[in-house]
């Protein structure tokens, strides 16, 4: 099949550096001779056709902004026979032969019933909570990470000018990387994350220790999917540590701002992969960062993977937090 015209399109929730991806696609895609289309809010534009043609200018200062210049949607209809034969048919009626797909893994379900269907797609991830098995890295983790640091180092200087414990909530539904290299990164006492069964005795005999050791102020993070939240781990440290204790809780201030370096070169690095895959026609894939290597699996493959959290370095969080 000769691919002349490639979409892009971004799903899911937004993360920073998705427009580095966006005009990687664009300009490696141009570069290559091929027209490229712009899809608006995701698959459900994709549906809609709510689409625009991208030139190497509709993408021009871009690279350094946050959000994403294609806007983004989560869109039940197209788990549906009925919403993907739809996408099909408009695929067809505006020309777009292969499409890239830049999100989380809700997003590569559909890359890859689409592209089963004959549109070839391929995946790019983009999440600021790394939790995408195949892949070491997503776009928008670093300056999600960096964001969170930032905020708990200045939650750090109010806890310490009020000798309060802070009990932070950093993003992260089903996984516990933001909060673990957070918690490590801001001298934090303490960490829960979803990946570990949540001992509330152990949190609470840590923070004795510390303070027995002279300790006057701390702080918890708190991954949003750690089966104890924020707000209940505050108040039992309160009462059970007789303290002043606080809660924050970051939520989407964590997924703006300008993204970090490596979340524009990565996020460039896969853009362009994507396209060289896309312009021989292949589908089907989503492209991932293995150590410094760019590389590519097979959609299917890529979502029966398990992404264990990194034991070592939640040891290395109980070894320095005290
Ligand atoms: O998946 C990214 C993420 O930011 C999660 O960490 C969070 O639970 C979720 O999205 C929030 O989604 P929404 O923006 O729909 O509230």
């Amino acid at each position: 099949m000769e691919i002349k015209t490639i979409g892009v399109l971004t799903s899911g929730g937004d993360a920073p550096g998705m427009n580095a991806a966006v005009r990687a696609v664009v300009r490696s895609g141009i570069s290559q001779g091929l027209k490229v289309i712009g899809i608006n809010r995701g698959y459900a534009g994709l549906i809609a056709g709510d689409v625009k043609e991208m030139t190497a200018r509709t993408v021009s200062d871009t690279v350094h902004r946050g959000g994403t210049i294609l806007y983004t949607a989560r869109c039940k209809e197209f788990r549906e026979e009925a919403g993907l034969q739809k996408a099909k048919d408009m695929c067809k009626k505006l020309g777009i032969d292969g499409i890239a797909v830049i999100g989380g893994d809700g997003s590569y379900r559909g890359a890859r019933d689409l592209s089963v269907r004959g549109v070839p797609c391929i995946g790019i991830p983009g999440t600021i909570d790394n939790d995408i098995a195949c892949t070491d890295y997503t776009i928008g983790y670093d300056t999600a990470m960096n964001t969170a640091l930032d905020m708990i180092d200045r939650l750090m200087d109010t806890a310490m000018s009020h000798e309060r414990c802070i009990v932070v909530e950093v993003m992260g539904r089903g996984a516990g990387y933001i909060a673990l290299n957070t918690a490590i990164a801001a001298g934090a006492s303490a960490v829960l994350i979803p990946e570990v069964e949540p001992n509330v005795e152990a949190i609470i005999t840590r923070l004795q220790r510390a303070y027995s050791l002279g300790k006057k102020h701390s702080i918890v993070v708190v991954a949003e999917g750690s089966k104890v939240r924020a707000q209940e781990l505050t108040e039992i440290i309160s009462n059970r540590l007789n303290m002043e204790a606080r809660c924050m809780v970051l939520g989407h201030v964590q997924r703006g701002g300008s993204p970090t370096l490596r979340d524009r070169v990565e996020a460039s690095r896969m853009g362009c992969r994507a396209v060289e895959l896309l312009s021989q026609g292949i589908g089907n894939r989503v492209v991932c960062c293995k150590g410094n290597e760019i590389v590519d699996y097979d959609i299917l493959e890529a979502l029966q993977m398990k992404k264990e959290i990194d034991m070592h370095l939640y040891k290395v969080m109980l070894d320095v937090s005290f």
